[in-house]
C-alpha cells in the first residue's frame, strides 16, 4: 500500500482577539502560503489565553475554515500563558530515554502545579555542561488548557495533529524568515492582545522564554485610563488616522512594561553568563501594528528593533495579499505560520 504524505500543514491560532488560520505547503526548495484567514473575537471570549465562550469559539473556527477555503481538517494549535512554563534546567546526563523518566522528578522541583495536571514535554539542550550534567529545556503545559484547546477544535469538526507551544511557533518563523547571523543574540517580542510571548535566541537555542500578561489591550487600557473613554471609544480614537487623542503617554507606558521584561531576561542571561547583549530585537503579532512601537522601544532599547515578517522567505503564492510587511498583516501570522512549520 502506498500512503501519500500530506503535502500541506495548518496552524490553528486562537488568540483573544482574533482567530488565524495558516496553511503552508512544503516544496522541495521551500515552503509556499497556501491559504490564510482571520476572524475578529469580542472581547471576553478568551481572556489571558483561556477561553471563556466555547461556543462563541467553536463558531468562528467554523466560520474560519469556510471563509478561507482551507479543506484540510487536520490542524496544529497551540497554548500559551499562564499554564505554560518554559524553563532551562540542569540535570545528571542520561539517554534521552531515561531523560523522559527522569524529567517527571525534575520537574517536581519547577513546576508550580501538581505534575497529574500537567503535560511535560523536553528538549535535550546541551548534553555537556559541566560534570555529569545536561542542560535541558523543560516545558510543562496544564493539560486541561491543552485538552480544552483540543476538545473545542474537534467540537469544530477537525481532527487536532499537535498542540504546540506559541511562543516555539513564534521561534519558528523567526527561523524561517532567516534573519539572524551566526552568534547573534536575537530578541523576539511577539505581542498579542493579552499575552506577549518573549523569547531570546542565539543559533537558533532559546536562552529564555516567557509569556508576559501584557499585550495590546494594555496599551488600549492605558489610552481609555488617559483620556477616560469606553473601550470602543479608545479603540476608536486608536484606528483614526491620525489618531483622534494623543497616544504618546501611553505608548511610552506600554513601551516601558515591554521594555522592562526585556532587562529583566538581560539581567538572567548576563547573571547565568549566557549573554551579555541583545544584538536584535524583533517585533510580531499584532501589537507590531501599534504605530509608533519600534520607535518607542528603540529608544530605550541599545539594540535595533524592527518588525518580523515572517513570510520574508516563503513562497507567497497566491496569497500574496499577505506579503507586505509595512501592512502588518503577516507579522499578525506569526504565530499560525509557526505552527504549521511544525516538522513532525
Ligand atoms: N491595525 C492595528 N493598529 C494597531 N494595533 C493593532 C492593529 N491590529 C492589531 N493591533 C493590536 O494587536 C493586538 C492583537 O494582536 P494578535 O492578533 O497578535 O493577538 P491575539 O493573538 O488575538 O491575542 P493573544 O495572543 O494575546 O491571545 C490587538 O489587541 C491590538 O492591540
Ligand atoms: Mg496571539
Amino acid at each position: 500500500m502506498v500512503f501519500t504524505r500530506e503535502r500541506t500543514r495548518v496552524g490553528l491560532d486562537i488568540g483573544a482577539s482574533s482567530i488565524k488560520v495558516v496553511e503552508l505547503e512544503r516544496l522541495e526548495a521551500g515552503v509556499r502560503l497556501v491559504r490564510f484567514g482571520e476572524v475578529e473575537l469580542p472581547p471576553d471570549v478568551i481572556v489571558d489565553g483561556e477561553i471563556m465562550d466555547r461556543q462563541r469559539v467553536v463558531e468562528a473556527i467554523r466560520e474560519l475554515l469556510a471563509s478561507s477555503g482551507i479543506s484540510r481538517r487536520r490542524v496544529v494549535t497551540g497554548v500559551h500563558g499562564r499554564g505554560v512554563i518554559v524553563k532551562k534546567i540542569a540535570m545528571d546526563r542520561m539517554e534521552p530515554e531515561d531523560a523522559s523518566e527522569a524529567i517527571f522528578w525534575e520537574a517536581e522541583q519547577h513546576v508550580p502545579y501538581d505534575l497529574n495536571d500537567v503535560s511535560l514535554d523536553f528538549q535535550i539542550l546541551d548534553v555537556d555542561m559541566g560534570p555529569q550534567q545536561m542542560q535541558v529545556l523543560l516545558v510543562a503545559a496544564k493539560r486541561d488548557l491543552v485538552l480544552n484547546r483540543a476538545e473545542i477544535i474537534r467540537e469544530a469538526g477537525l481532527v487536532v495533529e499537535a498542540v504546540d507551544i506559541n511562543s516555539f511557533a513564534a521561534l519558528n518563523a523567526l527561523e524561517a524568515a532567516g534573519i539572524c547571523q551566526p552568534g547573534e543574540v536575537v530578541a523576539l517580542l511577539n505581542v498579542g492582545a493579552d499575552i506577549t510571548n518573549v523569547n531570546v535566541i542565539r543559533d537558533g537555542i532559546p536562552l529564555y522564554t516567557q509569556d508576559l500578561s501584557l499585550g495590546g489591550n494594555s496599551f488600549l487600557q492605558a489610552i481609555q485610563k488617559a483620556h477616560i473613554l469606553s473601550r470602543d471609544e479608545a479603540l476608536q480614537a486608536l484606528q483614526a488616522n491620525p489618531p483622534e487623542v494623543d497616544l504618546q503617554g501611553p505608548l511610552e507606558e506600554f513601551a516601558a512594561n515591554l521594555s522592562g521584561s526585556l532587562d529583566k531576561s538581560l539581567h538572567y542571561l548576563r547573571s547565568s553568563g549566557e549573554a551579555d547583549q541583545i544584538d536584535r530585537i524583533l517585533v510580531s503579532g499584532g501589537g507590531a501594528l501599534i504605530r509608533g512601537i519600534v520607535e518607542v522601544l528603540g529608544e530605550r532599547q541599545a539594540a535595533t528593533v524592527s518588525i518580523l515578517d515572517p513570510l520574508q522567505h516563503l513562497d507567497r503564492g497566491r496569497a500574496s495579499s499577505a506579503s507586505s510587511a509595512d501592512n502588518g498583516v503577516s507579522s499578525q501570522l506569526a504565530v499560525g505560520i509557526g505552527l504549521a512549520l511544525r516538522k513532525e
